[in-house]
């Protein structure tokens, strides 16, 4: 980077010695009788000022105040600029707004308060151009509500799909304990370590983030057991499954992890209660 720089230096110098400014009164002043941070002072002002600003105005700007119309007038565009000192992001997916080359997007060129020159901090970076509502529903992931979303996505580029920093249940374990998720069964979904056929990783209308209603959830691929049927099937009684309070659960719906455990268990049939039989299980319940 440092050879780059160097080279670039002495363009620019070469180039800024035409550099023309006009002052309030129309009249054409040259940059090197007035500096351009007596007037711009806004352009170093932040807690930390771009190295490459602190190298002068002009490795950017060539001319913008040369003639009636002021000008950006940048020695090329972004994201081709930051590359003459920076590296370019690699990874097999490029964040669009880095392909993009909307650096100036995020970072401020001169100088911000926040560090790496963000024009912003947790999730309202990436509500600068990102809409909020997929992130607003009912239950947010508390990740979400931390605004960590970098925690989750790089912000360049990566090797993983949507920018991820990790795959499957990596990621999620990198916060939540693998622990929880160790019981003698697991769940054959929650084995694969698609933690997301069920939840959404920023929020939705559902408790604990999930896709869908619990219900819903499950008979999707349990279509059989989709009915209270199932629980006592030889008794002709459709057992409830919803839409009445769990007596084991204060504040909670009668639902199909009331008696199955989403994750795992220690009983073959993913039972939420330790000893394991059908039998016990109404015990948790019902009296007798
Ligand atoms: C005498 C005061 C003064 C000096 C010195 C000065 N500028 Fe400006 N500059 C202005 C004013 C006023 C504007 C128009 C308002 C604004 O954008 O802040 C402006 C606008 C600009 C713009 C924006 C152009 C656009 O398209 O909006 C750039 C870039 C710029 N100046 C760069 C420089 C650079 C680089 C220097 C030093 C070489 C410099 N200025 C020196 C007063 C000054
Ligand atoms: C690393 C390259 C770089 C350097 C160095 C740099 N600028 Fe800029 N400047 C930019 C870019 C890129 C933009 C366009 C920002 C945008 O579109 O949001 C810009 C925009 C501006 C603007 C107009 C918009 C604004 O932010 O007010 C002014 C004025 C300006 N620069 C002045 C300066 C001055 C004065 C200096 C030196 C103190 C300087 N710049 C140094 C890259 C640079
Ligand atoms: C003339 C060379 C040069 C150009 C052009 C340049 N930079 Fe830099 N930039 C530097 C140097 C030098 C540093 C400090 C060393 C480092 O952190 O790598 C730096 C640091 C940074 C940092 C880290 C700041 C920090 O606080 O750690 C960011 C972010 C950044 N540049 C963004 C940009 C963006 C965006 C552009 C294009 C608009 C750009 N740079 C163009 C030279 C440049
Ligand atoms: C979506 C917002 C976003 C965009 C667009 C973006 N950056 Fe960044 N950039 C970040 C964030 C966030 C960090 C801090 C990363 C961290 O904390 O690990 C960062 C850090 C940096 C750094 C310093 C640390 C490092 O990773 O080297 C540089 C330099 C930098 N960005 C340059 C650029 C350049 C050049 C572009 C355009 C090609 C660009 N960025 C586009 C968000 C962005
Ligand atoms: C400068 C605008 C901009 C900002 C700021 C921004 N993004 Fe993006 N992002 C885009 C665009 C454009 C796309 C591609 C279109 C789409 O999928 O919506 C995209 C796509 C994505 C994708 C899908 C991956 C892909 O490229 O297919 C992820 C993940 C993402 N952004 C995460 C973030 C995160 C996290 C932040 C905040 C750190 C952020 N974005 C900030 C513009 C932005
Ligand atoms: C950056 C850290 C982090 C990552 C990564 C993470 N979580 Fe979380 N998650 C939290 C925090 C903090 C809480 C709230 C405290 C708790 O319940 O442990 C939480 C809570 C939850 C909850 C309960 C509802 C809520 O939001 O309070 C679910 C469900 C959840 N996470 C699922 C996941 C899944 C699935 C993944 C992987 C896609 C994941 N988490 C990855 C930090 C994280
Ligand atoms: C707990 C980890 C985690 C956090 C925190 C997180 N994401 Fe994501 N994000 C994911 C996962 C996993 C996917 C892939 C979802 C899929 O494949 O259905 C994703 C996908 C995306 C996508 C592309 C697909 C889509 O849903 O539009 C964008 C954009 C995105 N995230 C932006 C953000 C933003 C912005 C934030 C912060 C407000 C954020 N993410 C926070 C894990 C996370
Ligand atoms: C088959 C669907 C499904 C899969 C796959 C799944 N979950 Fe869950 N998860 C649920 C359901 C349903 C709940 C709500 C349980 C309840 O009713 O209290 C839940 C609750 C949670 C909670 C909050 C309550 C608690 O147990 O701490 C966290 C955290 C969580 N899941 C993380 C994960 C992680 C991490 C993975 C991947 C390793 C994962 N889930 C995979 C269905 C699933
Ligand atoms: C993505 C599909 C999928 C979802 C969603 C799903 N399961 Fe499963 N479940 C399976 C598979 C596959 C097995 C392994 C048994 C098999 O092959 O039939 C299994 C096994 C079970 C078992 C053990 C009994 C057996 O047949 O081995 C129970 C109980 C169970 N699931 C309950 C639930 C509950 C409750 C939910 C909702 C929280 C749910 N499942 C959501 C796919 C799913
Ligand atoms: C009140 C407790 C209870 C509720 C609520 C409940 N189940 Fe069950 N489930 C059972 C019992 C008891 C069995 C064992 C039935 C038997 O003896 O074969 C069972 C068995 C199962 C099996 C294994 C079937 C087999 O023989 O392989 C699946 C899958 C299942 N339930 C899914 C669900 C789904 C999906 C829901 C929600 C729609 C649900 N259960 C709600 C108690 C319950
Ligand atoms: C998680 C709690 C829970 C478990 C476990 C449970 N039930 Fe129930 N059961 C209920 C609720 C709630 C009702 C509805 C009570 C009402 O409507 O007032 C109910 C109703 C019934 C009824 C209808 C008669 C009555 O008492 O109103 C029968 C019969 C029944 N359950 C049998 C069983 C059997 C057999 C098992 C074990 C296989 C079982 N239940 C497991 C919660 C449970």
């Amino acid at each position: 980077m440092k050879e780059r720089i160097l080279t670039l230096i002495v363009i620019i110098i070469s180039v800024q010695i035409f550099t023309g400014i006009l002052t309030d009164k129309g009249s054409v002043l040259y940059a090197d009788e007035l500096p351009c941070l007596q007037c711009h002072t806004s352009q170093d002002s932040g807690d930390t000022v771009h190295m490459a600003v602190q190298m002068g105005c002009g490795i950017c700007h060539l001319t913008p105040h040369d003639g009636e119309n002021l000008t950006l007038s940048l020695l090329m565009d972004t994201p081709d600029l930051c590359y003459m000192c920076h590296d370019s992001f690699e990874g097999k997916k490029q964040h669009t707004a880095v392909a993009a080359g909307m650096c100036v997007t995020c970072h401020s060129p001169h100088s911000s308060d926040n560090d790496n020159l963000l024009l912003a901090t947790g999730s309202d970076l990436c509500y600068r151009c990102h809409a909020e509502e997929p992130f607003m529903k009912d239950n947010q992931h508390t990740a979400v509500t931390f605004g960590m979303c970098l925690s989750c996505h790089e912000p360049h580029a990566g090797d993983n799909e949507n920018l991820l920093v990790a795959e499957d249940s990596e990621l999620c374990f990198s916060c939540h304990s693998s622990k929880d998720f160790k019981k003698e069964v697991t769940h054959t979904p929650v084995a694969s370590g698609n933690c997301i056929l069920c939840h959404n990783p920023h929020s939705s209308d559902n408790i604990d983030s999930l896709e869908k209603p619990i219900g819903n959830l499950c008979s999707d691929c349990h279509g059989e057991e989709a009915s209270g049927k199932h629980i006592i099937q030889n008794y002709g009684y459709d057992h409830p499954i919803t839409g009445v309070p769990d007596p084991s659960r204060a504040g909670r719906q009668l639902s199909c992890t009331s008696c199955h455990g989403p994750h795992g268990s220690d009983s073959e049939l993913l039972f939420v209660n330790i000893d394991t039989s059908p039998e016990n299980l109404c015990l948790m319940c019902h009296e007798s």
